[in-house]
């Protein structure tokens, strides 16, 4: 057992080392990049761009942990567990049926609290909103046909229903975030489904109760896909139009076939033609090495792909991305951890993901009955005060032509430039690689600036003092 603590741990370790090295690699020029061979689906091009076309103007979405887990808190028979949060279950060993029974009575949700999410969002600024409608610990937030093991049968209620009613109102559009690895369910085989995700492929282990009495009782990969197929129906049948399905998590050894992801997919599809989805019925992260290089990418497999906790040097190059990302070190909510992000760097990582032609999944993880933790809604509303002056330089914008710059990003739309102020510079020029007549104005207040030219390189004059110490925008456009 003290295996899976210590693979837990290499696991995370990991993680954290490749998003530290995307962040120190993030000032360099986009020439590394390499784009993948991607494997074209069915689907014309039009047809495809169409389909994606609100997802890729959105830019941000909110992201929301919550389940049975977010009761624990990341505690666990009083004593805090190491890990994020809502893997507590396997982080602290506990058989499911035992995790299920501790967990039930902590779990209550308050009323109204999706109101409360999706009014959170929308005052952020984010576009749209998705949550777990099952994490690894297999509990179904929906009522469930297929399981006692749900909402309706733990405190009679739907909870998708009131969540995906709420965001709707809100003018959001709906995601679900759903989890193929299932602990709790009785055929689910993969005991040690950790091992997987060491560098090199590793065989499947099938469990057997004589091996581990606190996991699968019938390991039945055929029986489990069938319950995974079941569920995933109910979700996209029942609740009107879902936009986004995001599916959760794929390794070398347990992938596509194993979750029988292409006929799952078109049953997706044939009900939610416009569903965007993301590729983590084949894989895990959204790269191949921290600069953000993927080797092939097949559009069979998903329609974009998803770095974790790490926006890449280059953003992933040649397909459809979304980094997303925690506001402290865990998804699912967790009393101990106030390790939080500062306002300024989640704002600057939204726009390093824009810059790079990305979307920004930022996460919340709120409590057992729904309340989001304070750092996290000062946080959201923060956000949202800046895009409120500033959206038009992040929604609907595209990657940056430019190479890497040093005090700040880029971002474009058509022939406009934004650029985006991080660090006065020492002098308070800025210089851009651009020729012709350009004119320059800040956003925020439309004051214009001195613009000149060095050669081939094209002088902005930067106010004396940045009006906006987390990120001063300056439009540039063709004069
Ligand atoms: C992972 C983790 C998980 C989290 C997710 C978010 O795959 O297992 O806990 O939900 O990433 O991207």
């Amino acid at each position: 057992m003290q295996r899976f603590a210590s693979i837990a741990r290499f696991r995370i370790a990991l993680r954290y080392l490749t998003a530290c090295a995307c962040l120190l690699a993030a000032p360099l020029s986009m020439a590394t990049s390499t784009a993948p061979t991607v494997v074209a689906s069915t689907e014309s091009k039009a047809a495809f761009d169409a389909r994606m076309q609100w997802w890729r103007e959105a830019r941000f979405g909110l992201f929301v942990h919550w389940g049975l887990y977010s009761g624990a808190a990341g505690r666990w028979n009083g004593r805090p567990v190491a890990g994020t949060a809502e893997w507590i279950q396997r982080n602290a060993h506990v058989p499911a049926d035992e995790y299920a029974r501790q967990m039930r009575p902590l779990f209550r949700p308050k009323p109204g609290f999706a109101r409360e999410w999706a009014r959170l969002a929308r005052q952020a600024g984010a576009k749209y909103l998705v949550f777990t409608s099952k994490h690894h610990e297999g509990f179904a937030l929906h009522d469930s046909a297929v399981t006692t093991f749900d909402a309706k049968d733990f405190t009679d209620r739907d909870l998708v229903k009131e969540i995906v009613d709420a965001a709707r109102a809100e003018g959001l559009k709906v995601g679900l975030y759903h989890s193929v690895i299932d602990w709790h369910h009785p055929a689910y085989p993969y005991r040690d489904f950790l091992k997987l995700e060491q560098p090199l492929p590793h065989p499947l282990e099938k469990t057997t109760p004589a091996e581990d009495p606190g996991y699968p009782q019938r390991a039945d990969l055929k029986e489990y896909q069938d319950y995974l197929q079941a569920q995933v129906r109910e979700l996209v049948e029942h609740y009107g139009p879902i936009d986004i399905l995001w599916w959760d998590y794929s390794n070398p050894g347990a992938e596509g076939e194993t979750w029988r992801a292409r006929e799952l997919m078109a049953m997706v599809r044939e009900r939610q033609p416009g569903i965007v989805m993301n590729n983590r019925l084949y894989r895990s992260l959204g790269y191949d090495d921290p600069q953000g290089s993927l080797k092939w990418f097949d559009r069979a497999h998903g329609d974009f792909t998803t770095p974790e906790q790490a926006i890449p040097a280059n953003g992933v190059v040649g397909v459809d991305w979304e980094a997303c990302m925690t506001m402290n070190d865990t998804w699912g909510y967790n009393a101990h951890d106030r390790h939080w992000k500062s306002t300024a760097t989640l704002i600057r990582d939204l726009v390093d993901a824009a810059s790079k032609g990305g979307n920004f999944l930022l996460n919340i993880g709120p409590q057992a009955d729904g309340s989001v933790p304070q750092a996290s809604v000062l946080r959201l509303r923060q956000i949202g005060a800046w895009m409120q002056r500033n959206g038009e330089s992040v929604y609907a914008t595209t990657a940056s032509p430019l190479d890497a710059v040093g005090w700040g990003r880029v971002t474009a739309r058509g022939e406009r430039l934004y650029l985006h102020v991080f660090e006065r510079t020492k002098d308070g020029m800025l210089r851009l690689p651009l020729s012709g007549k350009r004119s320059a104005k800040l956003l925020q207040g439309g004051a214009s600036l001195e613009t000149s030219r060095e050669g081939e390189t094209l002088v902005v004059a930067l106010p004396a003092e940045l009006p906006d110490a987390i990120d001063t925008v300056v439009v540039l456009d063709p004069a």
